[in-house]
């Protein structure tokens, strides 16, 4: 009798697997991987399976562009997530990280009872500064910042993040072809073109490849959208607060900082040839140790002090970013930024920013706008300096003062590239549609003073589904942004239209024009009003045409 019963319940738990939708064992270009399955909710559950530390290149040799990797036998076990490129501390006294460091991340969801196949792809490009980062983003109690379970699920979507370079490692050059830079951007772009090759095996389809990132990311998605070398890999691409066009995207003057690390670490420096074969044989911790950005003591706003960023080296980036829109003319294209982005860059310029009792002053703000516009002397300075304070009368109130100084730093650092971008971009399209947001759900950290808006990286939580995975910590109305702005991603992702896919949208959000210039307001109470054009269209008349006019010194 007991044989019966065992019988029977083997029999149930045989079909109970048989239903579950699971990928198993899959097979790469590199050989098997066999990653995780997980059961979603009790009744008609969904699954997701999930693959962490597939290497998409091989380890990279220093100041190398990376190569394939040669493979592995046997069956790869891509369950734990694999460590960050070599990079900085956040205090910057140490390091953390490893050289071998190329590795991706995929969640795969299904949502019935058979594995997904053909789904829309999304590829994450984290953010940082170029300085610091990794494909997992920071860990809060056991829950990464850009774990793709939540977005994938609610957006059926396949989700992919990957690590790439940093820092002097990922984009030091010499400015010539002894060490041409761009190392993190050609990463960048090997773990798009394994997507691309291989996410078939895993239910994606690679027509339907959309990148997607923040800040830094954000500027790297939009130089990967630039460059020849992903023609056909990138079907869509969305830009959060970063495009190629921001100033601090491109470094100009590489050999300078490039002289500054060897000189650091005892290299060379008058011979670039001989300055990049010493880098190369250096301590790598040491090259990376030997930048610092000097938070407490700087002479000129942070934003000029990111030192490597990408440069324009005649090959993977082949021109100035402005002239290779035709480049990324048949790809859809979703760009915004925050309103209150340049918040963090204000508060480490001018202390006094969020500490309600420190008063600002007019000098302040005049010496800060002086240091913003160097390249075109007083006469930049006055005519940035009258614009901006226009609407401050004989008595300004502080608060107003304050937030002036950040919408001069959110303007100047984000909002007047991005929309020039936007302009760029919806120009040169064939195919590609382009859509303009601004998001302005305020900020929710507890210091800061009560009129500040959305702060740069304010979006990630939300994008990454966090008010849904911690109840207590958010508020009805932030479970409100972030289901809006993953319904409306994972609709792009899918079809190129934000409206259009499988989850509904509180509102029609329309696409950009040079004409009328509309964007979507992104906040908590989305409605049709929240369409709107022109997204400060005086100030950026005046930074692209009457500012860019004036005479370079
Ligand atoms: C959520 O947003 C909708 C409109 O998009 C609004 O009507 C509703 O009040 C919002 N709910 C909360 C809790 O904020
Ligand atoms: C992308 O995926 C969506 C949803 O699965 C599908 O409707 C669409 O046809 C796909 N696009 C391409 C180019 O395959
Ligand atoms: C949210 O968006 C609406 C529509 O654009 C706007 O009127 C409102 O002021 C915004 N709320 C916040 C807090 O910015």
């Amino acid at each position: 009798m007991s044989h019966w019963i065992a019988l029977a319940l083997a029999f149930a738990g045989l079909l109970a697997a048989a239903q579950a939708a699971k990928l198993g064992v899959v097979y790469t270009e590199g050989g098997f991987v066999e990653g995780k399955n997980k059961q979603i909710g009790l009744i008609n559950p969904s699954y997701i399976d999930t693959f962490k530390g597939i290497p998409f290149a091989a380890q990279p040799g220093i100041l190398q562009k990376a190569e394939r990797h040669p493979g592995w036998s046997g069956t790869l076990k891509a369950t734990d997530f694999k460590p960050r490129c070599l990079q900085v501390t956040l205090s910057q006294n140490d390091v953390r990280g490893e050289l071998d460091c190329l590795y991706l991340n995929i969640w795969v969801p299904h949502s019935g009872r058979s594995v997904s196949t053909n789904l829309p792809v999304m590829v994450w490009i984290y953010g940082g500064a170029f300085l610091f980062g990794g494909a997992q983003g920071a860990n809060f109690l056991d829950n990464y910042l850009y774990d793709g379970e939540e977005l994938a699920l609610r957006g059926n979507v396949i989700v992919v993040t990957f690590n790439y370079r940093l820092g002097p490692l990922g984009f030091l050059s010499t400015g010539d072809a002894n060490a041409p830079g761009n190392y993190g951007l050609w990463d960048q772009h090997m773990a798009i073109a394994w997507v691309k090759r291989n996410i078939a095996a895993f239910g994606g389809n690679p027509e339907n490849v959309t990148i997607f990132g923040e800040s830094a990311g954000a500027a790297s998605v939009s130089l990967q959208t630039l460059s020849p070398y992903n023609n056909g890999l990138i079907k869509r691409a969305i830009s959060q607060s970063g495009v190629g066009l921001s100033p601090w995207a491109i470094q100009q003057d590489p050999l300078f900082w490039a002289r500054q690390i060897g000189a650091k670490v005892g290299c060379p420096v008058d011979d670039t040839a001989a300055l990049s074969n010493c880098l190369r044989v250096s301590d790598p911790r040491a090259v990376t140790l030997a930048f610092k950005l000097d938070l407490a003591n700087l002479k000129y706003p942070v934003v000029h002090y990111l030192a490597f960023s990408a440069v324009v080296d005649g090959d993977f980036i082949p021109d100035e970013p402005a002239n290779l829109f035709h480049n990324a003319a048949d790809i859809d294209y979703l760009v915004g930024v925050n309103n209150m982005d340049g918040h963090l860059f204000a508060g480490m310029d001018i202390s006094s920013i969020n500490a309600p009792l420190q008063k600002i002053t007019a000098a302040e703000v005049q010496k800060l706008v002086q240091e913003l516009t160097l390249a075109k002397g007083a006469l930049g300075m006055d005519m940035v300096y009258d614009l901006y304070t226009s609407n401050w009368g004989p008595n300004p109130e502080q608060e107003l003062m304050k937030k002036t100084v950040i919408d001069a730093e959110t303007d100047y650092i984000f909002l007047v590239p991005t929309q020039e971008a936007l302009a760029r971009h919806y120009s040169q399209a064939r195919s590609g549609k382009t859509y303009s947001y601004l998001f302005s759900h305020p900020s929710r950290m507890p210091l800061y003073p009560s009129w500040v808006g959305a702060d740069h990286a304010d979006d990630l939580q939300y994008i990454f589904g966090k008010p849904f995975l911690n109840l207590a910590a958010f508020r009805p109305q932030d479970r409100n942004v972030s289901g809006a702005m993953i319904a409306y991603w994972t609709n792009f992702a899918a079809t190129g239209d934000p409206n259009q896919g499988p989850s509904k949208v509180p509102t029609s959000w329309l696409p950009y024009d040079t004409q009328y210039g509309q964007y979507l307001e992104i906040n908590n109470s989305i409605t049709y009003n929240s369409m709107k054009q022109g997204l400060r269209s005086p100030y950026v008349r005046f930074w692209v045409q009457t500012y860019r006019n004036l005479p370079n010194l």
